[in-house]
């Protein structure tokens, strides 16, 4: 690997250009546990690992760019949230931050259940053995045929997204000689703390059913009178990457609301309510997640106090987090390629991959770290960008770092907790190929999702 030296970037002390960055870490070398997923480490002679496997030894065996999953780390996770639960309460791992048969697998003996919102998802949780009773179907625009299929499988629920969805699904049920299980997914009218295109209970926008100007009362009115359909509880999902949880309280208590009023007009008590998923991971060392056990804990007290208020039993509650359990569990191990120090603004690092393996950072303006992980250094810091290989200006990967100014072309450098929302959004972009799925585990490493060859472009190019 070339250790030649470049010139030195622009360094912290000359310039601060805009950007949205603190002074840089006192130590470059380490590895914040708060952002790096929990086996991930450095051995003696500096270069990290992960379940007892170098960086090095990942590389040359799988290449880069990839994703490593620490699979003990996932496990812990779906562990610690089923425990947080308890008996009474149920956790959805939502299946569109990453799915794959592995996973499903790992979920299945935690005894996670799993959200899908497609068919494609559907059809990965079926084929790795989730039973169907566990599965929540999601989705604001389902298609006939993969309404036709969740019900036929038997999903334990379908959240219902409009009231043209309810009136589908409770023809395609009585077509088939069932009754389904469905919730309803309401809009509280909540602002979340977040980026717009991940906020999801204010009123304007696509999902759900707005619990302002009675469309709710309406819509369980039309689901109670409908045969094919056993309406089991309201939800509600207010958006994602959120800290603060008082977003979730006031959905639940809104919730409890319209369950009150359902009560009061129907004389049923809805046995469930979903308080969907959202809750944040850190992904710099500013961020302060929760606990799953605090969240548990805020979410079943304000759920049993509102619902003694009301005179209501408590319903089950369920959750369905899916960043806050695989985010942190995976690294994208990049290669350095070109370093382009820009006098007087900062250097920008070019690696083997980009927005086609995290197109987090252009569309969200989301926030990564980054470190040099194939070695250590004792060289001062340098402003840097980390940008990709594609044909864009925002190809941006991380926005602002501090990397050591002895960075160089074949120093490998990892982006922590990347599990969520980069290999499930990335894209073939200037035909990039996607990267492979690496799980780890007690010094045992194996592909879980293969890297995209050029024969897979071509396969789908039948021109
Ligand atoms: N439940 C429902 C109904 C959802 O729509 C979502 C996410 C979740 C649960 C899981 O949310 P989580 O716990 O993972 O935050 N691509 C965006 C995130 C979109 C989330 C969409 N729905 C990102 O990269 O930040």
């Amino acid at each position: 690997m070339s250790r030649s030296a470049h010139p030195a970037g622009p360094r912290h002390a000359d310039v601060l250009p805009e950007g949205h960055y603190s002074a840089p870490p006192a130590d470059l070398n380490k590895l914040d546990e708060k952002v790096w997923s929990r086996t991930v480490g450095r051995d003696q002679d500096g270069v990290a690992t992960v379940g007892g496997i170098t960086v090095t030894r990942l590389a040359e065996e799988f290449g880069t760019p990839a994703y490593f999953l620490d699979e003990a780390d996932f496990r812990a996770r779906c562990r610690a949230w089923a425990d947080a639960f308890g008996k009474d309460a149920d956790v959805f791992y939502a299946g569109k931050a990453f799915l794959s048969r592995a996973v499903v697998r790992w979920l299945h003996e935690e005894g996670l259940n799993l959200d899908v919102c497609s068919g494609g998802e559907l059809t990965t949780a079926l084929d790795a053995g989730m039973p169907a009773e566990r599965i929540a179907f999601h989705g604001n625009n389902k298609s006939l045929a993969e309404i036709e299929k969740a019900v036929r499988v038997g999903v334990g629920r379908i959240v219902l997204d409009s009231f043209q969805e309810i009136a589908r699904v409770a023809h395609v049920a009585q077509a088939q000689g069932r009754r389904q299980r469905v919730q309803i997914r309401v809009t509280v009218g909540v602002e979340a703390h977040t980026h717009e295109f991940i906020a999801t209970a204010h009123e304007d926008q696509k999902f759900g059913i707005a619990l302002g100007g009675g469309q709710a009362a309406e819509a369980v009115r039309r689901a109670l009178k409908l045969d094919g359909l056993e309406l089991i509880g309201i939800h509600s999902h207010i958006g994602s990457q959120i800290f603060d949880m008082a977003g979730f309280e006031v959905s639940a208590r809104r919730v409890v609301q319209l369950l009150a009023e359902v009560r009061d007009e129907h004389g049923v008590e809805l046995p469930e309510i979903d308080l969907g998923g959202g809750l944040g991971i850190a992904y710099t060392s500013e961020d302060d997640p929760r606990e799953p056990h605090e969240i548990a804990k805020a979410l079943s007290d304000i759920v049993t106090r509102e619902c003694g208020a009301a005179g209501l039993r408590t319903p089950r509650i369920s959750v369905e987090p899916g960043r806050a359990i695989v985010g942190p569990t995976a690294f994208t191990l990049y290669e350095v390629g070109t370093v382009k120090p820009l006098e007087g603004l900062r250097t920008y690092v070019s690696v083997d991959g980009g927005m086609s393996d995290n197109i987090r950072t252009a569309l969200y303006d989301a926030e990564y770290s980054v470190a040099l992980v194939s070695r250590t250094s004792d060289a001062e810091s340098m402003l840097s960008r980390v940008v990709g290989k594609h044909c864009e200006s925002g190809d941006i990967v991380v926005r602002d770092a501090f990397l050591p100014a002895d960075l160089a072309p074949g120093d490998l450098i990892a982006v922590p907790a990347t599990g969520a929302y980069c290999r499930s959004m990335a894209s073939n972009y200037n035909h990039a190929l996607r990267p492979p799925v690496v799980a780890v585990k007690d010094g045992e490493a194996r592909v879980i999702v293969r890297r995209e060859t050029e024969e897979d472009l071509l396969r789908l190019d039948v021109g």
